[in-house]
Parts: structure tokens; sequence; C-alpha cells
């Protein structure tokens, strides 16, 4: 069976968060359960750069604004997987974060940039690209491929099945009604039923309306978007479509989050926990935090948004304080929270240390030097830190929202008897419940035997790919 992945971002050439783990991931996990997986991405510089032995397949010629248009075919460096890269200078060739310029704003072209990775990907489901390869099923993720099925349900005789996934719907790719004169869609596809949202159109509608199956990344978040809390005003549409609607748990990468990974400070595992004591120690002396603070290190490795509840982090900072713990930050995203955090930072040297920036390597020391990882989320799809948190015997400390209710047991009485807890779970978004769960967390935390106990718990659950990968296969031969 011949799948072909559409996503916008890929590890370790071009990522912005989550979905570029994900696109990385899952193909290889399919390939090695005998399926043909291949991936197809728009040229930006990252990705033309790490590609290799990029050759052309066809040169496509004058589309969505562009001269020239090539599609190449090459190898993804770390898998080896075969990869289509459109290559279309005019509107890819563009350092720095895929959707925004450097003014902060998102490029105005965009509707035709993502335009053309759905066109491109229509034509080579019909064959017209390559004579060599065409995919069973199309698999296109989040709304930069959401016009994927809209150009696919162009050509009526194409059988050719379609996939949907939905990572994050707060980013629905919307764009003036007029940009439709760009897109080549028929007016009838500009109503309510079709990809028109409130007076505008969004590119994630389209993905919800015309594919065949739609998936999210974790089963609560799929059942949470069916309501007007999680919907983003698209919850009429997902309920409309439920039957066609499931939730698939991400994976993680084993071979690249694991505590004996080479940028940590000295490799530990499940059974012997010493190296983590100098992981912790290591990332203090890099972060200029005291090294002997009472209370355990917290860590956030997250955008700055009121997404991840940074807002509610800064709030409950005074809780955490009080504990003698202390909390290490990085990330980068909304200039009052990155603010927040740097004025945090000054007025607690010894105690609170921020990182702004974006920093891969950093990521692993942070996951293996912290002692809990806080993820207090107001919406979260699926959420990767909390699972490379849990490998590294870093006990996570949740919201119950989508899919860190589905991955994290909290550490209530009962769960801790029977040994089946791995973290730390709060209900409200609220200051008082994260940070009543935070003091309860360094309680826990002064309890050595106790604290252990769920850290060896984490860091043998397992979250690899093998699982999921078999749900979507499932899913395929379903169509
Ligand atoms: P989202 O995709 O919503 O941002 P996820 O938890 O799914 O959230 O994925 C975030 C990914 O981005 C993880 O791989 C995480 O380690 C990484 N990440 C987030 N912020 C940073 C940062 N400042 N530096 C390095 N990696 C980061
Ligand atoms: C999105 C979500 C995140 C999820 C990631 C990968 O960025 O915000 O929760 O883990 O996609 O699916």
């Amino acid at each position: 069976m011949r799948i072909l992945h559409v996503a916008a971002e890929i590890y370790p050439l071009v990522k912005t968060g989550g979905l570029a783990d994900v696109v990385s991931a899952l193909p290889p996990a399919l390939a090695k359960r005998g399926l043909d997986a291949r991936v197809l991405l728009p040229g930006l510089p990252g990705i033309l750069g790490g590609m290799i032995g990029l050759k052309p397949v066809l040169r496509i010629g004058p589309v969505f604004g562009a001269a020239v248009v090539t599609l190449l075919l090459g190898r993804l460096p770390d898998s080896g997987l075969q990869a289509y890269v459109i290559d279309a200078p005019f509107l890819f060739q563009r350092e720095g974060n895929p959707y925004v310029g450097p003014d902060g704003q998102d490029w105005s072209d965009n509707h035709r940039r993502f335009a053309l990775l759905g066109w491109v990907a229509a034509h080579i489901a019909s064959g017209e690209l390559d004579s060599d390869w065409r995919p069973d099923v199309v698999h296109a993720h989040d709304w930069h491929a959401g016009l994927v099925p809209a150009y696919m349900a162009q050509n009526p005789a194409l059988k050719t099945a379609t996939v949907f996934t939905i990572h994050n719907l707060a980013f629905r790719g919307i764009f003036p009604l007029d940009c439709h004169v760009d897109l080549g869609l028929p007016m009838r596809k500009l109503t309510p039923l079709g990809i028109e949202f409130h007076g505008k159109i969004s590119f994630m509608k389209a993905g919800l309306v015309f594919s065949k199956r739609i998936t999210t990344v974790s089963p609560t978040y799929a059942r949470e978007i069916c309501t007007p809390e999680f919907g983003c005003g698209l919850e009429g549409v997902l309920r409309d479509r439920g039957g066609d609607l499931s939730g698939i748990l991400n994976g993680v990468d084993y071979g690249i989050w694991t505590p004996d990974d080479p940028v940590i400070a000295k490799p530990y595992n499940a059974d012997n926990l010493k190296g983590k004591k100098t992981c912790k120690l290591a990332l203090q002396s890099e972060l200029g935090l005291s090294r002997n603070a009472e209370g355990p290190l917290f860590a956030v490795v997250s955008r700055l948004t009121s997404q991840k509840g940074m807002d509610l982090l800064l709030a409950a900072l005074p809780d955490l304080l009080r504990e003698g713990a202390q909390l290490a930050v990085l990330g980068t995203g909304d200039g009052d929270l990155e603010a927040g955090f740097r004025y945090a930072a000054t007025a607690n040297p010894e105690k609170v240390a921020v990182h702004i920036g974006y920093d891969e390597e950093m990521s692993h020391r942070f996951m293996a030097g912290a002692d809990a990882l806080l993820v207090p989320s107001r919406f979260e799809p699926c959420g990767l830190t909390q699972l490379y948190a849990l490998r590294y015997g870093t006990l996570p400390l949740v919201r119950r929202v989508g899919g860190l209710a589905d991955t994290v047991v909290d550490a209530t009485p009962d769960n801790l008897q029977s040994d089946r807890a791995t973290g730390f779970v709060f209900d409200d978004a609220s200051r008082h419940a994260f940070g009543t769960r935070i003091r309860e967390a360094c309680a826990l935390y002064r309890d050595e035997g106790a604290w252990r106990q769920v850290q060896r718990r984490g860091m043998v659950r397992d979250f690899s790919w093998d699982d999921s990968a078999a749900n979507y296969e499932a899913l395929y031969r379903s169509l």
C-alpha cells in the first residue's frame, strides 16, 4: 500500500512544533510495517538544503503565481525515506519561520503557497506528475495541507482515499474570501457546506469537509473538538462528520528521545538513575541556578503562549518558589509572556532561569536535568513534551485536557499505591488548581522512595510509534 504524507514541516529540516516530529517519525514507522510511505514537502530553504540526492521529476510550469515550479524527489536525511519537494523559489525561497515573515506577520501569499502544496499532492495522486509512483492513500496534515482533499475532489474519476489529520484546530488557515480567485476552486465550493467560514475561507475546514476520514492526535481531543469550548467554531462540521472522526495518539521517536542521548551530561536509565543527578547539576550550572535548592527543579520546554497556559504559570510562580523549588524555562512566543518570564528570572536569579529561544539540544538537557516538566495547557491536541519527559524520568505535571489526559496517570493515593502513577494532573485552568498541584508535587518530591517509584513507572511506559502506526494502517486499509 502506497501512502503519501503531505505536510509543511519535518524534523530536523524545518520545525516549529510537534507536527514536524510527527511527520518525520510516522512515515518510517509505517515503512517498518511494510507500507510504501513517501512525504511531500514545500521547498523551503531548510528542506531543499537538508534532503539527500534531490533530482527533478517534472517541470510543472507557472502555477499559483510562481513562474518556475519543479517537482523534485530525494531522500530524507535520517530515515532515508523518499520525499517529494516542490521547488518554487518565488513562493518558498524564504528563510526563517515557514509561515511568518520577519515582521512577525503571516506571509500575505500564504494561501497561494499552501494551495500549491495541496494542488501538487492532488496531481501526484492522479498519476500526472510521477508516472512511476501513485499513492493509494493521501494523508494530509493540518491546515497547510487542507486543500489536498478539496483539489482531489475536483477530479470525480480519482478514487484515491484521503485522510486529514488535525494537529491543532486553533490554526484554521483563514484567508479573505477574495483569495478564492487565486485557488482555482469553483464557486460552488465557496459555501458554508464547503470551504467558506463566516465570510472567509478556511483551509482547515476544507480538510474537514472534503477528506474521507478525519483523525486527530489523541482520543480525548477528538471528543473535545466536537464541543464549542474546543471546537474553534468548527464543532458543527466536526459533529456532522462524527462517524468519520477518530483520535490516534502520537508516538515518540525513542531513537532521538532517550536518556542516553549524546547531548546530555551523563546517561542513565530506569534501573540506574544516578546520571540524572549529574544532568540536574549540569543544567543548574548551565543556567546559573543555585545548585543547592531544597526543592525540585521544574522545567518548561514550550511555545510561550496562552494555549500552553504560560500565563497560569506566571501566576502560580509564587506557589512554586514558596516551596523552595526552581523553575527553568526554554521557549519563545508572545512578547508579554517572554517579558514576564524574563522579569521573574531577574527578580529570582538563583531560582528562576529563562532561555528565550529555540534550541533543540538544550531541550534534551532540560528533559534530562529537570525533576518535573510543567504542561498546564488550556487545550492540547496531543502534546509531545510530556511523553519525552516520561522517558527521562522527569515527572510531567499537566492539565487534564486532550492528549495530556490520555498519557499521564495522576499520582493520586490510589494510583500511587497500585504503582500506576506517572505524574500529576490538575483540572481547572486556574492559579489555585495549578499552584495546589505544584505544592503537592513538591511534597511527593520530599518522599524520595515514592518519587523514584513514579519516575520508574513513567520511564518504562511505551509510547513508541508502533501502536499508532498500526492504528493508521488499519484506518488506511478500511478505506
Ligand atoms: P506544539 O506542537 O503544540 O508546540 P508539542 O508538545 O506537540 O507542542 O511539540 C513541541 C515540540 O517543539 C517538542 O518537540 C518540543 O521539544 C519542541 N520545542 C518547543 N519549544 C522549544 C524550544 N524553545 N526549543 C527547543 N524545542 C522546543
Ligand atoms: C500540534 C499540537 C500538539 C501536538 C502536535 C503534534 O502542534 O499543539 O498538541 O502534539 O501538533 O501532533
